[in-house]
């Protein structure tokens, strides 16, 4: 391949891409709360893809004599433990949120009746864990993010 094919085959491929993500690229607008006391969210998985605006909302729904605190905290994939307990060692001051590079975005913690929203672009496709931090609730309290 000459040069110039090179040139011209790469600037086909950038143009391509371009165009799909132009014509692909929406907002996905995604509820998301507690199931009443338990330690699980309303969705164990939502989808949606690559570069799309991403806006979710989670609200902690538990009753207020239950007195729990939730988060909603998405990572990178293959780290939900390792932040789970990072995130324990943050500590209350920090909001039981780790500062670890594999956090990608989170909610504030989140006392009863009381909501958050995050927007973020989609990431690269994978599957990206999500868990609350508060301490001992990310292992029922879990899901996964599709990114397709
Ligand atoms: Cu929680």
């Amino acid at each position: 391949m000459s040069f110039k094919e090179k040139i011209f085959s790469f600037g086909f491929i950038v143009l391509t891409a371009t165009a799909i993500s132009a014509a692909d690229a929406s907002t996905d607008t995604i509820s998301l709360t507690t199931k009443h006391d338990q330690l699980t969210y309303s969705k164990a998985s939502v989808s949606v893809k690559t570069g799309d605006t991403v806006k979710i909302t989670f609200k902690n729904t538990s009753s207020k004599t239950a007195g729990l605190q939730h988060n909603w905290v998405l990572v990178k994939p293959n780290t939900a433990d390792q932040v789970a307990s990072a995130s324990i060692t943050a500590g209350a001051d920090k909001g039981w949120v780790s500062e670890s590079p594999d956090v990608i975005v989170h909610t504030k913690l989140l006392n009863s009746g009381e909501s958050d929203t995050v927007t973020f672009t989609a990431p690269e496709a994978g599957d990206y864990p999500y868990i609350c931090t508060f301490p001992g609730h990310a292992a029922t309290m879990k899901g996964v993010l599709h990114v397709k």
